[in-house]
């Protein structure tokens, strides 16, 4: 693709002698998977949040690999330091009522949006609570019209068991995998779902009890142990979560489940049928894959370990995002000792930047460049090109990373005014566009806008100390805040991943989870919406019409669920390019509401 900028600054040829490496990240790339025929980096989402890369890594390796001896002293090294940092979050907290100090508090987000939330939200407590499988397709019942070029499935993945016996699981996260099927074939459509067969689905269903701890819920020693088995097993490790409930990813032709952990599942894609488990660990050293990886036209797949949130990966480029959320691990691993879950481990730190790690996709070296910007928190990345020696970087962003506390089933079960202010406390996520200039050296001039791509008004400034200060631009017209920000993305992504594109998808958040489904021109910020009373669309899947050429030629995917009794759950067809509705195919189940998926064509 051809320079955008009027004043052409060299490209950072990737590879080249002109990208030192070894500035950067130390061991960053032992991290990165390796799939297919080329290294393979990794990445992840959790719904979906991140923890500092380099934190982990470190943690890991000072708590677990090191002697006994000098594990004590970390621990207690470790324990100081969560010390100091909670005697500076509370000196902080004490500076806000100081006049005159307010202002010398470290980098507060400046830019919050802000605006009234509609009130009087529909409870959406159906959309969260138990289910049936239906293991036998059954027809769906069509309205309007499903093009028949359409062959194939529609896969989704979701939590839909929340409780064995008479426990309950606490996050929404934490519900059993349910796998979805739709599957299109010449103008019909069948539907069937399967709980995914995983041990921690079999054994709590053996006992008819919680006994694998989860994310946000931690399991309970077994009644029929001893008094000192119970005490005994308080000291034993938190184990990782075979629960994949968050994607489909595929390696090599085969389809899989996942979450965030070490484990994953194949699956068929054609029966839901659950195969053999895979644990990532055994392969690459990594303690968790991301549910998110990106593709390469030939299959190569690119994931992240150790790091929540989705990267961003341009043609050359893999681009992570280091969020001022934090993992303890010293809490996590004592989580059984306190009685906690990991969720509880988990922080959000806006006293320091959100900051961008570039790393060469070929090489595996981490760029020198240091880019930084007010501190946010994002789940899914849009997408990623690089133009003018600049990657441009497009993400759904909130000014506030604490929001998988609001997801706490307790919280999304409410209705009334207890609903009203569970949705006013979280931070809404806007699709932002950020430039990270790639050539910058110690001849780069300070405090000069270093984009020079016309398109976009995102600003990147070196200050005096070298560092690359980036501000975005908001890829959304004014009165966008109305449809109450936007999640799950998606592009077309087989051809324009990587490269310069126009639209983008995604789900409005008029309520805590899609309310809308919206379609947005990033030249003209214009935006283009669909939406239902009382029903709740999941992430918009584009399937392109076989040859095209247009960007937005081909159809959206939704399936929209509705906590309404007796109100039919449907699979949503909408033209891509005029986001009019093509038509529908009804199916009478109870559907919760789900998190990704991915089309897969016959
Ligand atoms: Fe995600």
């Amino acid at each position: 693709m051809p320079c955008s900028c009027q004043a052409r600054v060299p490209a950072c040829p990737a590879g080249s002698a002109s990208c030192p490496a070894g500035a950067g990240i130390p061991g960053f790339y032992s991290e990165m998977m390796m799939s297919g025929s080329s290294p393979q980096p990794i990445h992840r989402c959790w719904l979906h949040t991140i923890i500092l890369h380099q934190y982990l890594r470190l943690t890991i390796s000072d708590l677990m690999l090191s002697s006994k001896r000098n594990m004590f002293s970390k621990i207690f090294l470790s324990a100081i330091s969560l010390l100091l940092a909670n005697l500076q979050r509370f000196l902080c907290s004490l500076m806000q009522f100081v006049p005159g100090l307010r202002n010398s508090l470290p980098n507060p987000s400046k830019e919050q949006i802000t605006f009234r939330s509609p009130r009087g939200l529909q409870c959406i407590s159906p959309l969260m609570q138990t289910v049936e499988e239906t293991p036998q397709p059954i027809p769906a019942k069509i309205k309007g019209h499903i093009p028949k070029w359409i062959n194939g499935n529609l896969l989704r993945n979701g939590p839909g068991k929340f409780e064995f016996g008479e426990e309950k699981f606490n996050h929404w996260f934490d519900g059993m995998a349910l796998l979805h099927q739709f599957q299109l074939e010449n103008g019909t459509v069948t539907y069937r779902s399967k709980f995914l067969q995983s041990s921690s689905y079999l054994t709590n269903s053996q006992h008819n009890r919680i006994v694998a701890s989860e994310f946000g819920t931690l399991a309970m020693p077994d009644p029929c142990k001893s008094v000192f088995e119970r005490f005994m097993s308080r000291f034993e490790m938190p184990q990782p979560s075979d629960n994949a409930s968050v994607n489909y990813v595929v390696y090599k032709g085969d389809y899989y489940v996942s979450n965030e952990t070490i484990f994953m599942y194949k699956v068929d894609p054609e029966t839901l049928e659950t195969k053999e488990k895979v644990d990532w660990s055994k392969f690459v050293a990594v303690n968790g894959a991301t549910a998110h990886p990106h593709y390469e036209p030939d299959g190569t797949t690119y994931n992240m370990g150790n790091s929540y949130g989705k990267h961003g990966m341009s043609e050359n480029y893999i681009i992570f995002i280091e969020q001022p959320i934090k993992l303890n691990l010293l809490q996590i691993i004592t989580s059984k000792l306190c009685g906690k879950s990991i969720f509880e481990g988990i922080s959000w730190e806006p006293q320091y930047n959100t900051c961008f790690h570039v790393v060469n996709k070929h090489t595996g070296e981490v760029l020198p460049g240091q880019w930084y910007s007010k501190p946010f928190a994002t789940f899914h990345q849009i997408n990623a090109f690089e133009d003018c020696g600049c990657v441009v970087l497009d993400l759904c962003c909130q000014d506030d990373g604490t929001t998988l506390t609001a997801y706490k089933l307790q919280n999304l079960r409410r209705s009334g005014e207890g609903l009203d202010q569970v949705y006013d406390s979280v931070s809404r996520s806007f699709p932002r566009r950020f430039v990270l200039p790639l050539n910058v050296n110690s001849d780069t001039p300070v405090g000069m806008n270093l984009n020079p791509l016309p398109y976009t008004l995102a600003r990147a400034v070196k200050d005096a100390d070298g560092k690359v200060w980036c501000t975005h631009e908001n890829l959304y017209p004014e009165g966008f805040e109305k449809v109450g920000g936007l999640e799950f993305p998606q592009i077309n992504y087989s051809q324009y991943n990587g490269r310069r594109y126009r639209y983008f998808y995604g789900c409005g958040f008029g309520h805590l989870v899609g309310d809308s489904l919206i379609k947005v021109d990033v030249e003209t910020k214009n935006f283009k919406i669909w939406q239902e009373d009382g029903s709740f669309p999941s992430e918009p899947v584009f399937v392109p019409v076989p040859n095209a050429t247009a960007e937005d030629s081909g159809v959206i995917l939704s399936v929209v669920v509705s906590p309404t009794e007796n109100q039919s759950a449907f699979l949503l067809v909408l033209d891509a390019e005029t986001f009019r509705e093509l038509g529908r195919a009804e199916v009478a189940v109870q559907m919760p509401y789900g998190f990704h998926g991915i089309f897969t064509s016959h």
